[in-house]
């Protein structure tokens, strides 16, 4: 089997062909690819991915290449995590917002929407060699923002499924909390990428004993500390949100304690600079503590488990992806993009049924994936008005006056990444 990782060059995949290594009786890799446009962060990264490899007996060969073309060639799989601009730009999205006292934050609001406006032409021309040289590639896709690249993907055509840590994460955290095996743990994960609620927790699969309302009592105020939500608010919703919901339920409280730290952009900079000094050293062979302080946790098995599904060799029978609706969520569009349970195989992924949504969690899906959706427009076709309009959508912005400013922020700040502007 060959996968190649589009991105390779990233801090993050030594977390990745960690996983790879354990994880190789899941997903026998025999070929990995790391495709970056930097050489010298290929070096550093493919060396230690090799060490990682050697380390823990894996006889896969590892390549790195800048060649996008020759490194997608042949490949089963091609992992997407790149980042149009880096932390550069991210550090943008997270900063211009805060002048009109909205969220600046990577993925939500206008610093999402100015990611999706750089990211979608350059992820659709990769998936366009990749299904020039193999058209039964799977592309698996964690390049923020997940929603909005998945939906670009899938409406040209191109067999995707598109993934974040977020649902994992909790399967962990809830298993560790209740001492049982992660396996064990099925949550009710329903919303759309990183704007998710769990309804239920169930023990064994989703037939299983809803035990959320016991997990709340018991272990409400560590998860709630997790989240950095309120306890108090968890109790009275009754379901768990995302830490991305954060955003939301306390967005002014985030922005006046974003106004007073420097962004996260500048503390992933940071790390990713001592994490490349790091990864240099020909003694290290695995992957370093520091890693464990991005937010990526378990994205290594969440994306071992979805490959090994989707090229037939097993995989966990029910994952949470990032699918076409398709019905599943009656109050949203067929081809809006949702991240829920989903049986994964050969032929891709099928949303489990999901019981009906509370209104205070629909309408805010159904907001969102309006903005979703005018932001691929923009992101497709470009032009000021289409930005404002997205951003209008945007239920964390909504007023003209903001909208209007935050377009020309977000055209001054992105130029050189926006072919139109
Ligand atoms: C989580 C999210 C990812 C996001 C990451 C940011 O893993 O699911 O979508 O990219 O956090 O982590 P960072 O360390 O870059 O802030
Ligand atoms: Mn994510």
């Amino acid at each position: 089997m060959k996968l190649t990782v589009v991105g390779g060059g990233s801090t993050y995949t030594p977390e990745l062909v960690d996983g790879f290594a354990r994880l190789r009786d899941t997903l026998p890799v025999e070929e990995l690819v790391l495709v970056d446009p930097a050489p010298e962060r290929l070096e550093l990264v493919g060396g230690l991915a090799r060490r990682i490899f050697a380390k823990q007996g894996h006889s896969g060969r590892i390549v790195t290449t800048c060649d996008l073309d020759a490194g997608v060639e042949g490949a089963d799989a091609v992992l997407l995590q790149l980042r149009v601009g880096g932390q550069a730009a991210r550090e943008q999205d997270e900063t211009w917002p805060l002048e009109c006292g909205c969220v600046g934050q990577e993925t939500t609001g206008a610093g999402g929407l100015a990611k999706a406006l750089r990211t979608v032409p350059v992820v659709l021309d990769i998936a366009e060699r990749v299904r020039r040289t193999n058209p039964d590639a799977w592309i698996i896709d964690f390049t923020n923002p997940v929603g909005i690249v998945t939906r670009a993907l899938l409406q040209e055509g191109h067999r995707a499924v598109g993934l974040c840590n977020v649902a994992i994460g909790l399967q962990r955290k809830f298993a560790a909390l209740l001492g049982t095996a992660p396996a064990d743990v099925h949550l009710d994960h329903v919303g759309l990428n990183h704007l998710t609620w769990e309804t239920g927790v169930r023990v064994g699969g989703p037939e299983g004993e809803n035990i959320l309302p016991k997990l709340l009592t018991e272990h409400g105020a560590a998860i709630a500390a997790d989240l950095r939500l309120p306890h108090a608010l968890l109790d009275r919703l009754g379901v768990i949100p995302s830490y991305y919901l954060r955003y939301y339920y306390t967005h002014d409280e985030v922005v006046r304690e974003m106004r007073t730290k420097p962004s996260r952009a500048t503390e992933v900079a940071a790390m990713e600079r001592q994490l490349l000094q790091m990864y240099g050293d020909p003694s290290l062979d695995e992957k370093p503590a520091l890693l464990a302080k991005r937010g990526g946790a378990y994205y290594s098995e969440a994306a071992v488990d979805l490959a090994a599904a989707l090229l037939g060799g097993g995989g966990s029978p029910y994952q949470v992806v990032n699918a076409y609706n398709r019905g599943t969520l009656p109050f949203l569009p067929d081809d809006a993009v949702i991240e829920v349970q989903a049986a994964v195989g050969p032929q891709g992924p099928s949303p489990l049924p999901v019981a009906e949504v509370d209104p205070l969690y629909a309408g805010l899906m159904a907001s969102v994936t309006a903005y979703e959706d005018l932001a691929l427009e923009a992101a497709l076709r470009g032009g000021r008005d289409r930005v404002f309009r997205a951003l209008l959508a945007h239920p964390l912005i909504g007023q003209h006056a903001y909208a209007d400013t935050l377009t020309d922020q977000l055209i001054a700040h992105n130029r050189e990444h926006l072919a139109w502007a």
